[in-house]
């Protein structure tokens, strides 16, 4: 994987509308994702449309209504529309830096994530795309590399923007806007997306980050389209408790699909069932913003402080137990989900007492699965040397 921040070079602009580019952070089919600074010091992603675009005047008229619907989106999981201006001779947006990994970056370079995480996921996911949903919109564009895991919880990116471009004629083949690997059966067909879109996307991006791949696999562009309209999607390796539910979000008819309350609830079971039931309910209880029960946090990660990552060792929760009944115990309901490679090992082996230990879990592969603090550090400090050399 290319370093996060990629230095600038002949063909980028040196400035946008006053915001001075420092580096890119990515290329797209849509334009290049630069960062820049706020005149307060703020980080922001500034996403600069391709010159094919910005002379087609569907495309404009179309990017001016999403910006202006994706500036509406109010959410703790979305990443906020800070500016933007479709207008210019270059449209561009930008929206709040978030610091940390995209999800497809975390899972290529960490392999899968552990069970807990992957809940914690789908809940924070499902908030995002609940709050996308509430101003009128429809991602349309949901995998892994649109989702970025902050410490705090996952944010979603790049929302309802896709809209804009499947509007032109460029992106009539999909081509442009790259593998279809995470359309849906309704998109691939050309018929109306709807918040069940987005529904079907979350499934297979919680199964990808359970299992390190995508549900049709795979390959041509043909082959793809083939296999999202018409096969079963592939649900080896998910976790037991995820692969019904997910079958179900995955399913060939949007009707068919359970809607996003349904699927925060499940995400919510799906971390504090295991553990403790009537718990599980006082959270429910509570709500989103509501005094959470002792001992446990907010399942969709609004105040976790445990990462969501590969290989995390856990938060307050985790040290508080431990500090009451030393390293060898986990609380219940991380010991019964566990990673996939704590579950294969044999009771006693050296690889399941690494585990009890709190080490570092090992991915599948056996490689060392790294946790997210390391890369928000790396992050930061590139951030850091990146601001250093000169705002606007
Ligand atoms: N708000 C943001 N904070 C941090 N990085 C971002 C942000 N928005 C985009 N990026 C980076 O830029 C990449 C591309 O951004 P995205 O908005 O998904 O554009 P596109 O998919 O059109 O290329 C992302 O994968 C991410 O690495
Ligand atoms: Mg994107």
């Amino acid at each position: 994987m290319a370093v996060r921040f990629s230095p600038l070079d002949q063909s980028d602009p040196a400035e946008i509308a006053g915001y001075q580019l420092r580096a890119r952070l990515g290329s797209g089919g849509m334009g290049n994702v630069y960062l820049s600074f706020t005149r307060g010091g703020r980080p922001v992603a500034l996403k600069v449309v391709r010159k094919e675009f910005a002379d087609d005047p569907e495309f404009r008229r179309r990017f001016r209504m999403e910006v202006a619907a994706a500036q509406r989106v109010q959410g703790i999981y979305t990443a906020p529309v800070v500016d933007a201006d479709p207008d210019a001779p270059v449209p561009w947006l930008a929206t709040a830096y978030i610091a940390g990994p995209s999800l497809s970056h975390a899972v290529v370079e960490h392999g899968p994530l552990p069970e807990p995480s992957v809940y914690r996921l789908l809940a924070g996911v499902a908030e995002g795309l609940g709050a996308v949903h509430a101003a009128g919109l429809v991602h349309r564009d949901l995998k892994p590399a649109n989702v970025l895991l902050a410490a705090d919880g996952p944010r979603v990116i790049d929302f309802g923007i896709a809209r804009a471009a499947d509007a032109t004629s460029l992106t009539g083949t999909g081509a442009v806007l790259g593998t279809p690997a995470f359309m849906t059966p309704e998109q691939v067909a050309g018929r109306p997306v709807s918040p069940a879109t987005d529904v079907f996307a979350l499934a297979h991006l919680v199964v990808y980050a359970a299992t390190g791949h995508a549900v049709f696999g795979d390959g041509h562009y043909a082959t793809l389209v083939y296999r999202i309209a018409q096969e079963e999607p592939d649900l080896s390796g998910c976790p037991d408790g995820l692969r019904e539910f997910a079958g179900r979000c995955l399913a060939k008819d949007p009707a068919q699909r359970p809607d996003l309350g349904e699927i925060v609830l499940f995400a919510k079971d799906g971390l504090t069932g295991q553990a403790d039931d009537a718990a599980g309910q006082r959270v429910l209880a509570a709500g989103p913003g509501g005094r959470h029960p002792r001992g446990l946090r907010h399942p969709s990660g609004a105040t976790a402080r445990t990462p969501i990552a590969p290989g995390h060792r856990g938060g307050r929760i985790e040290r508080r137990h431990r500090a009451r009944h030393g390293r060898g115990r986990r609380p219940a309901n991380r010991r019964a989900a566990g990673c996939p490679a704590r579950a294969a090992a044999p009771p006693g082996t050296a690889a399941a007492q690494g585990h009890r230990a709190g080490r570092p879990c090992r991915a599948p592969g056996g490689g060392r699965r790294r946790r997210l603090p390391w890369l928000q550090r790396q992050g930061r400090r590139q951030l850091a040397a990146a601001a250093g050399r000169g705002r606007h």
